[in-house]
């Protein structure tokens, strides 16, 4: 019996135990995925150097193309691969893929979170899918000093078991070349709350991706179509290709709450949600405008935009947190309005990473006319 004959067997095997006892393996947790840190690798007679030749060599994943295991250390050309000491993870070279079957809750939506570094100058993507649904997540802006950055992805699960694809679709010169994956996590999203009197959802950003906790980069949410599944519940972000960066209060000054929002993109990116409004009546849209403590220092600025209305807020950053309210009220000229927020410049820390004011804690709510003609 072969090697690759044997591992079918065995992954064949775990499939029937796992469709057969759903009960006891159970439903995916919250957290790393099964060997999600790829800490458990191919044995070297599947390996040709750091190619791996098996599909089913990496425990729980199965491979197609070009896919190599990295250790730290490792070097391509002469540039050393930017694996963490000690740590090990795949690289999607050409037309790549690695995937995982995963036990979900049909009907649930979920957030997956994974980290990704490039090792190539062209612009890199990736494409995610679960089942039917794919997006297409582009990675050629660097948002960290290390090189690794956390991205999102979410969907609602169709069905209680799903294939999780990751695929470099990429079709380079060099058949390795292609990002890094490493730390492939999933959580279950909530469906988005809205507060009382808040006719915004999820305006606290509290429900969001999954932010590995041992990382102090936070989790970015990548631009979508209309109609894709938010990794960040009632919000979207409109893009060619930046994104917005999710933020925990272990590793940044987060306004209020656990979670948080940085503008890491300047006006490439455009974080908005669609809020039922009746035509003509008032609103007030309030939010905190801050800066994440990462050593952003400068003069910072949200931009809002709501109905017909916009307004600018600047808040003097130091980089080391710190946050003020603001508000836009605004008659509604259609239903839906939309409410849209972007940083109005691009700003660089030090180590020459994006960075940007952070928004938390949004609110919209309806405010009588005449209260406001009392004030004029
Ligand atoms: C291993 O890779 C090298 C270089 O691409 C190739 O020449 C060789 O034939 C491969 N060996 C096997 C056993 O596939
Ligand atoms: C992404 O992958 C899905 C599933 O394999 C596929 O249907 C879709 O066409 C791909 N999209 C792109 C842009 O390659």
């Amino acid at each position: 019996m072969t090697g690759g004959t044997r591992s079918r067997r065995v992954l064949l095997l775990l499939l029937l135990i796992g469709v057969a006892a759903p009960a006891a393996s159970g439903v995916v947790t919250d957290g790393l995925l099964p060997n999600g840190d790829f800490e458990q690798g191919p044995d070297a007679s599947q390996m040709n150097g750091t190619r791996v030749m098996s599909p089913n060599s990496i425990p729980h994943w199965e491979i197609s193309g070009f896919v190599e295991y990295i250790v730290s250390g490792q070097k391509q050309d002469d540039m050393i691969l930017p694996v963490p000491e000690g740590a090990r993870a795949v690289r999607l070279g050409n037309d790549a893929t690695i995937r995982q079957l995963l036990s979900v809750t049909r009907k649930k939506t979920y957030s997956i979170t994974f980290s990704a570094a490039r090792t190539c100058a062209q612009a890199e993507k990736l494409n995610v899918s679960v089942g039917p649904e794919s997006g297409v997540l582009p990675i050629q802006t660097v948002y960290t000093s290390s090189g690794w950055d956390s991205y999102s992805y979410a969907f609602r699960a169709r069905h209680s078991t799903v294939w999780l694809t990751i695929h470099n679709p990429g079709v380079e010169e060099d058949p390795a070349c292609g990002p890094l994956i490493d730390f492939i996590a999933i959580n279950t999203l909530n469906p988005p709350r809205r507060e009382k009197g808040n006719i915004l959802r999820n305006g606290d950003f509290e429900e969001g991706p999954f932010i590995f906790p041992d990382t102090a980069w936070g989790a970015l949410v990548p631009p979508l179509d209309e109609d894709d599944v938010s990794p960040l519940p009632g919000w979207m972000v409109m893009s060619d290709t930046k994104v917005v960066k999710y933020v925990d209060a272990a590793h940044h000054a987060v306004p209020q709450g656990a979670r948080a929002v940085e503008l890491v993109a300047g006006r490439e990116a455009a974080l908005l949600q669609e809020v039922p409004t009746t035509p003509g009546r008032w609103y007030r849209l309030s939010f905190s405008v801050g800066d994440a403590g990462n050593g952003c220092a400068a003069p910072l600025a949200v931009e809002a935009y709501a109905g017909r209305a916009t307004a600018r807020v600047q808040y003097e950053s130091r980089g080391m947190g710190g946050s003020r309210r603001a508000s836009l009220e605004f008659a509604a000229a259609a239903n839906p309005t939309r409410v849209v927020f972007q940083s109005y410049n691009h700003h660089m820390k030090p180590d020459g990473t994006l960075c940007g004011p952070v928004l938390d804690d949004v609110a919209l709510v309806s405010v009588r006319r005449r209260a406001r003609r009392l004030l004029l």
